[in-house]
């Protein structure tokens, strides 16, 4: 495997975010959960990386964001945090650990940066999360916030449906955008929302929001790569764009070993070790009592 250097770019910041979304420059989010995506990540640029509570979906296999806990969370964060040296890195709080008390939030945020080697986090929620965003933030941990679609919310909402559809509904959430940015969360996730919608919050905030299936007028976007490389085989959302079907590649790729193996095609002469003549005739010799071939 190539472990060339990578590349000597500066560390994205808080600032750098801010600045772009101040030039109007679209900020770039993917989600990673292991370290070689991580560094094909870095290395292509992105700007932010999301070790992703869809880490429950699209790499454990669970059918919602709920099974997942701090533990899985910070195994695949410390694997993204030394795959990347450039992306400004966020860990997703998971359920339940940062619901149940503010004091929990701010251990299990703290345990993200000092155990996980993230630069912040991300919670899902509106106001209701405002008091656990305070101390975060209070506790020098940059959070990012997340409204919309919020998948840990999966059985309140009835399914993983767009939101945001009646004026009432939109009210709130644009309520719930001013009392985060307020709460000091430094970006905004914005889930599966009308285009037009977002567009609106967006204007009407001073900080960047990040959009999944809400349209262009974002101040950057996320996807999740699992969606992005099409290397899951099953359901991919209308607002997701495949650049990739890395699934159909890699089960191509594992018929031809399987076919390779079978047909003793592989491995040939340029995939084996050497072993001196002179060892493998005393061998051949102490064992079989004759020539080997
Ligand atoms: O868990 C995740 O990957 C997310 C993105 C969809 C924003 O929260």
């Amino acid at each position: 495997m190539s472990t060339a250097p990578a590349s000597p770019q500066r560390k994205v910041t808080l600032h750098t975010l801010q600045a772009k979304k101040e030039r109007g420059e679209p900020i770039t989010m993917l989600t990673a959960y292991d370290f070689p995506t991580a560094r094909a990540l870095d290395r292509a640029g992105v700007d932010a990386i999301l070790v992703g509570d869809s880490l429950g979906m699209v790499v454990l296999g669970y059918d919602t964001t709920l099974p997942v806990t701090m533990e899985d969370m910070l195994h695949h964060a410390r694997a993204v945090a030394r795959g990347a040296r450039v992306a400004h890195l966020v860990g997703d709080m998971p359920f339940l650990s940062y619901q149940t008390s503010v004091g929990e939030a701010m251990r299990n945020a703290g345990r993200f940066l000092q155990e996980g080697g993230m630069n912040a986090v991300k919670l899902e929620g509106g106001r209701e999360v405002v008091p656990a965003v305070r101390a975060i933030v209070a506790a020098g941990i940059p959070v990012v916030g997340h409204i919309g679609l919020t998948p840990q919310k999966v059985n309140q909402l009835g399914g993983f449906r767009t939101q945001g559809k009646s004026a009432a509904a939109a009210r709130t959430l644009l309520e719930d955008a001013h009392a985060l940015e307020d709460a000091g969360c430094h970006m905004l996730v914005l889930e599966a929302i009308p285009d037009r919608l977002a567009g609106l919050i967006t204007r009407r905030l001073s900080i960047p929001t990040i959009g999944i299936g809400a349209g262009a007028a974002c101040g950057g976007q996320v996807l999740v790569t699992h969606d992005l490389l099409g290397l899951t085989d099953g359901f991919a959302p209308k607002f997701v764009k495949r650049y990739a079907n890395f699934h159909d590649e890699m089960a191509r790729a594992f018929a031809a070993y399987i076919e390779d193996v079978s047909a003793r095609r592989f491995p040939e002469a340029a995939h084996a070790h050497e072993l001196d003549e002179d060892v493998f005739r005393a061998l051949a010799h102490e064992w079989d009592g004759a020539l080997a071939h």
